[in-house]
């Protein structure tokens, strides 16, 4: 499970970390540091003093962001009992007097979610599989920890499972309604690319591995300040050439780990270049760019087009159909018709 852990202290770290991890992914964010992601996944953990005017001021707009965490813990001390009414103004949903007892809380709040989804369709509880997968892939990378084929593998199978069960078109409108920022976008561009694959009449096999190069093809990102990833908007010049080293940044990152494919590799840095040249970081033409490369492309610049964004609606599929095809000789024409039935069907 996801952790967010908010605490006033950088020092409250290490214990957490030592006595959730490695069961679960915790990901820490101190108060005043700035970056608070808007996010939707996962369980929220606060450990700061609430007596101090300063660290309040700053978790209620942490808590602004995170208002749509079903499950915040506060720890606040048996003693202080009088903070435990601070604590729910500012939006717990449960309060702990010790962290050790987070652990026990995280069991039942798992327990639950696993009867939520054993309840719900078999559609949504495989977004929601996916997508805690793709949260925990990006925070091990973003945390500096080495991630494995593995976790991947996982994160690929559940869109794999989602997008055979229910078709593309509930896969993307579960999707874009739960979730957002970068882990949507990879969650779509895999869910595209697997129904590329399927489309196409991919044997399983590489059906696989293009989910797998689609699941991981932005893990750059994780490295892309959150200022610039997550920017309403258009991005300036000096910001777009720090948003394109992403695929430069994924590469180098997986490429230290021998048990990803070179192909792999290739579509973490390829998939934004074009036939013609005209793409980065390589400027590749043609016959150097792979077949998989050339549906990984397709698959993320429709993804991107359709994207659901809090500050702009997303884009029909139509419009977003019409604009690959208006992109003759930078994507292969023919893999642009055999998408239509994908983008459109
Ligand atoms: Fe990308
Ligand atoms: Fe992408």
């Amino acid at each position: 499970m996801l952790v967010h852990f908010v605490t006033d202290s950088p020092n409250k770290i290490p214990a957490i970390r030592a006595m959730l991890e490695p069961e679960h992914a915790v990901r820490p964010h101190v108060l005043g540091a700035g970056g608070a992601q808007s996010l939707s996944n996962g369980v929220l953990v606060v450990d700061a003093d609430l007596r101090q005017a300063v660290p309040v001021e700053h978790l209620k707009t942490v808590m602004r962001n995170l208002q749509r965490i079903s499950e915040k813990l506060f720890v606040v001390q048996s003693h202080l009992r009088d903070m435990i009414a601070q604590a729910f103004a500012l939006g717990a949903t449960a309060v702990v007097s010790r962290p050790r007892e987070v652990v026990a809380k995280l069991e039942q709040v798992e327990l639950a979610e696993r009867a939520i989804r054993a309840e719900s369709s078999d559609s949504m509880s495989e977004v929601a599989n996916g997508a805690e997968y793709f949260t925990s892939l990006f925070s091990s990378i973003e945390a500096g920890r080495r991630i494995t084929l593995l976790d991947a593998e996982q994160a690929t199978e559940e869109v794999i499972n989602g997008v055979k069960r229910s078709g593309l078109n509930a896969w993307l409108d579960d999707v874009r309604r739960y979730h957002e920022g970068t882990f949507q976008h990879c969650l779509l561009v895999t869910g595209v690319a697997v129904a590329f694959g399927l489309q196409v009449r991919f044997p399983d096999a590489d059906v696989k591995r293009l989910g797998l190069a689609a699941t991981l093809h932005d893990v750059g990102k994780a490295r892309i300040p959150l200022a610039i990833l997550d920017k309403p908007g258009r991005l300036d010049p000096a910001e777009q050439e720090v948003m394109n080293r992403h695929p430069v940044i994924g590469y180098e990152l997986l490429q230290s780990i021998p048990e990803f494919s070179p192909e792999i590799l290739d579509g973490v840095r390829h998939h934004h270049e074009y036939l013609d040249g005209s793409g980065y970081p390589d400027g590749l033409k043609g016959s150097e760019i792979s077949d998989l490369v050339r549906l990984l492309t397709i698959s993320d610049i429709f993804a991107a087009l359709v994207e659901s964004r809090p500050y702009r609606p997303s884009m029909p599929k139509q419009d977003a159909y019409k604009i690959l095809c208006d992109m003759d000789g930078k994507l292969e024409g023919a893999l642009v018709r055999a998408f239509r039935k994908v983008a459109l069907g």
